[in-house]
């Protein structure tokens, strides 16, 4: 993050903007808004920068900027055309300690002034840190239409509410879960809909059944997908913006957990090929102890929880300890790589089905079905592949399949750095002996793989 976004009281505050022209006029307008008491310093000044200085009783100052324009100020704008005098502003102010924001110069800056997405008292404030205005009015425009105006009435009547709410239900988490009981039931759309008298009542009758209000653990065991955090489910979004506590595994990325409601408690368990960080069992039991304790508890698994993923397991110590709980699929790695690698897993000229394999050695062996895994009209995916390579290769071959067939190592799919290394079964294990991999990988076999270079479209890198 380049900029801390945080939020400015300017109340009352002397604000300077130097400057006399439309920029100068469109930052005053906003510091106005936000209650400042604007000086402003420029040789010329507009009629209408003119008009909100005085409507605000702030004072002009009709001449150059002088660094003693700084007396007394609490933040200061430079907007002027004058490359010299904002380089001024900026170095005067931050020789005072000053806060100060130059107009489209970041490098002059020490805070920018976002784009907004104004609901008062909610304000959404976007940037791109400068390196992007325009993304950046993409994106409000965007937030514009999905946010609708009345969320600003509805924050008022709720922050009405505050001290009464804290007073009657006294226990944090009990007024947490009657907040967003309240929210998830049927008062916003009152308030949206402008009948506010009949959200108050239902809020009052709320109130006076909250005695009621059971603080009860959940567990919401959740597939992340593959790695893209564009492939997340919104009801995975959902429910990661719900958790008290996020136990998420090493195939998360950092993207995904970025997405997790910021003061959610993060817990990472690990799980790399034999290098638990915390073992299964008390990877469970943490879950019911969590739970127990009256926490929304977000289980963050890799792909889907119920494809290689022990989300069974999980639950099992749940449905036995009674902790309600839910599963929401993610997209599996199998799906989510073959489809950005450009290999459609039934293409109906070559393959009838398709099979998901764990590659995964036991003992140093891989203890598969290989007279069935050698079937020319099907696919197989093998996660956990990479270390059995050359044993999946040799025993396809040994059990009838062509060494020709196509065969394709999916690296870190449907991320930035997918990368997608094709060939046989004779001659794979040796291309990739010779090449860089990075976990994760999936294995793709199959005759589909022939279809990856006229259907490629992901921007990845291909190594044939
Ligand atoms: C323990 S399994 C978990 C699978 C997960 N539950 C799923 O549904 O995708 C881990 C394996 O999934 C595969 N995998 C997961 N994400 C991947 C990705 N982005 N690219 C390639 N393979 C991936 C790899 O084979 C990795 O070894």
């Amino acid at each position: 993050m380049q900029f801390l976004p945080i939020f400015l009281n300017v109340r009352a505050q002397t604000c300077l903007v130097v400057g006399g022209g439309d920029v100068a006029y469109r930052k005053a307008v906003l510091l106005d808004r936000a209650g400042a008491r604007l000086r402003v310093v420029a040789p010329e000044i507009c009629v209408e920068l003119e008009s909100l200085v005085i409507a605000g009783a702030g004072e002009l100052r009709v001449r150059g900027f002088d660094e003693l324009d700084m007396d007394g100020v609490f933040l200061a704008v430079g907007a002027t055309d004058d490359e010299e005098v904002n380089a001024a502003v900026s170095v005067a102010a931050k020789s005072r300690g000053l806060p100060v924001n130059v107009v489209d110069k970041p490098s002059l800056c020490s805070f920018i002034v976002p784009a907004i997405v104004d609901r008062s008292p909610v304000v959404i404030a976007i940037s791109s840190g400068g390196a992007s205005p325009v993304l950046t009015r993409k994106l409000k425009e965007k937030l514009e239409t999905m946010v609708p105006a009345a969320y600003g009435r509805l924050a008022l009547l709720l922050g009405g509410y505050r001290s009464r709410v804290k007073s009657v239900i006294t226990d944090f988490k009990r007024r947490t879960r009657f907040w967003e009981a309240l929210l998830s039931g049927p008062l916003s759309e009152m308030v949206l809909s402008g009948k506010e008298d009949e959200a108050r009542r239902y809020i009052e009758q709320q109130l006076s059944e909250s005695d009621s209000i059971v603080v009860q653990g959940e567990v919401f065991l959740v597939g992340a997908g593959p790695g893209d955090p564009d492939l997340l489910t919104l009801k995975a979004l959902r429910l990661m913006q719900e958790a008290d506590v996020v136990l998420y595994d090493r195939l998360v990325s950092k993207e995904i957990m970025a997405r997790v409601r910021p003061d959610a408690e993060k817990i990472n368990v690990g799980k790399e090929r034999s290098n638990h960080l915390v073992p299964q069992e008390q990877i469970n039991d943490l879950l019911v102890r969590l739970a127990q304790e009256g926490k929304k508890v977000l289980r963050l698994k890799g792909g889907d929880p119920f494809i290689f993923g022990r989300g069974g397991e999980e639950i099992d110590s749940l449905a036995e300890a009674r902790i309600p709980f839910q599963v929401i699929p993610g997209i599996t790695a199998a799906s989510g790589c073959a489809c950005y690698a450009g290999i459609p897993l039934t293409h109906r000229d070559c393959s009838q089905s398709v099979r998901f394999v764990t590659g995964h050695l036991k003992n140093d062996t891989i203890d598969l079905d290989w007279p069935n895994l050698a079937n020319e009209n099907q696919t197989v995916v093998f996660y956990m592949g990479l270390v059995g390579l050359e044993t999946i290769c040799e025993q396809l071959i040994a059990h009838g399949m062509a060494a020709d067939m196509p065969i394709a190592l999916v690296q870190q799919g449907t991320t930035p750095n997918q990368k997608v290394i094709t060939g046989t079964l004779e001659t794979m294990p040796a291309i990739v002996k010779m090449t860089e991999v990075q976990a994760p990988t999936i294995i793709i076999v199959g005759r589909v793989v022939k279809l990856q270079q006229r259907y490629s479209w992901f921007k990845g890198s291909n190594l044939v």
